[in-house]
């Protein structure tokens, strides 16, 4: 991380938001031949989430999210200067952001959309802190919210037992340099590897008579979740490492290890080759299952609330996903 900081930045508040519809793995069995064992024992996952209120998107619960976030610190949502909205599943190819601007009355706040799948959070992350480093903008509502369930094909059982839909929110607020949070970042992307994990855009064969021209849709989440595994297996340690290294810290100095929360297998993998003691962990997939971008601030808002986390903890926070990207912010909370 270069210095060019004229402010600190710190997340002051945290806020999350969940569908009512929970899908065990006994009831995933019923729509795909699996079973709890094989799911529990592949990914750590038991349970998840689902958006099947009718007439409620993703944009409802990122809204829910960035609500209790800003209640829980009776903050004025007209201070707020920016919102960004990490999701791959807007209700919006335009963007969603604006949806949220308007419906929790951050009056007079720029919104983007930002997509980088399950790495969207600490992209979005990054990319506030360096409009508060810079001095630009004070309150920043950083959001991660997806609804993957609405793109995995319910008749794939290697990727439909993955999924479960989240929103979660932190506000970020600049402060004295002296008293930054943000202690250093490292992102990453391989796009040699996109193939690995997309939802891709395919054309229509029957072409308009007139104009030649092809129109489409967005097919299923496809997956090739062994070299997802492995990628993230030997990718997130290094670019922790890296972080941590570059401002003269140890894996010894974490207090709390918070990764995308896309297998339980993976987190233990990784904790293990950087010698970080489980007990670190954070975890929740066990009753959300991949939430995408919203698992990291879900996790994070759950960890705050049940009051895990100290003042002065270093968190070390990882995302790894399609793209292929990945990244790391470390944190003095
Ligand atoms: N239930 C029962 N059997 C299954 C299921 C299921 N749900 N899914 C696959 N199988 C079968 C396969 O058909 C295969 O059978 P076969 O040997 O007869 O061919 C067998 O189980 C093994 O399948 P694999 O795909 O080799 O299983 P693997 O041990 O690799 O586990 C998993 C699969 C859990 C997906 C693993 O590869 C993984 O976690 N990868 C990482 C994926 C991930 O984290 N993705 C999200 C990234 S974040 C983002 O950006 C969205």
């Amino acid at each position: 991380m270069k210095s060019y900081m004229m402010q600190g930045a710190k997340i002051i508040s945290t806020g999350s938001a969940i569908p009512f519809a929970k899908v065990t793995n006994e009831q995933m069995s019923s729509i795909v031949e699996t079973s709890d064992e094989w799911i529990f024992t592949r990914t750590g996952i038991k349970e998840r989430r689902l958006l099947t209120e009718s007439g409620k998107s993703i944009s409802d619960l990122a809204i829910d999210a960035s609500i209790k976030a800003i209640d829980d610190i009776s903050m004025d949502p007209a201070t707020i200067d920016l919102i960004i909205l990490a999701t791959s599943s807007p209700d919006d190819l335009f963007g969603s952001a604006s949806k949220i601007q308007d419906k929790i009355g951050a009056i007079n706040a720029v919104a983007f959309d930002l997509t980088a799948a399950c790495s969207g959070f600490v992209i979005g992350l990054i990319t506030a802190s360096q409009f508060i480093f810079t001095g630009t903008y004070k309150n920043i509502l950083v959001v991660g919210a997806d609804a993957l369930s609405k793109w995995v094909d319910w008749s794939d059982r290697s990727t439909c037992i993955l999924f479960g839909d989240a929103a979660g929110a932190v506000i970020v607020q600049s402060c004295n340099s002296v008293f930054n949070s943000i202690l250093n970042f490292h992102l990453s992307t391989a796009g040699n590897y996109s193939d690995y994990l997309s939802i891709s855009y395919e054309e229509n064969l029957q072409p308009h008579p007139t104009l030649n021209l092809c129109q489409g849709s967005f097919k299923y989440i496809s997956m090739n979740g062994k070299e997802v595994y492995k990628f993230a297996v030997s990718q997130v340690p290094l670019s922790i490492t890296k972080c941590l290294s570059d401002i003269n810290l140890s894996t010894e100095d974490v207090d709390w290890l918070l990764l995308h929360q896309a297998n339980e297998r993976i987190l233990m993998a990784v904790a293990e080759k950087l010698c970080i003691s489980k007990d670190k962990i954070i975890s929740n997939l066990s009753k959300y299952g991949n939430t995408s971008a919203a698992s990291i601030p879900l996790a994070l808002h759950e960890a705050v609330q049940s009051n895990k986390i100290y003042r002065n903890d270093i968190l070390v926070i990882a995302g790894f996903g399609a793209g292929l990207t990945w990244g790391t912010v470390v944190m003095r909370w």
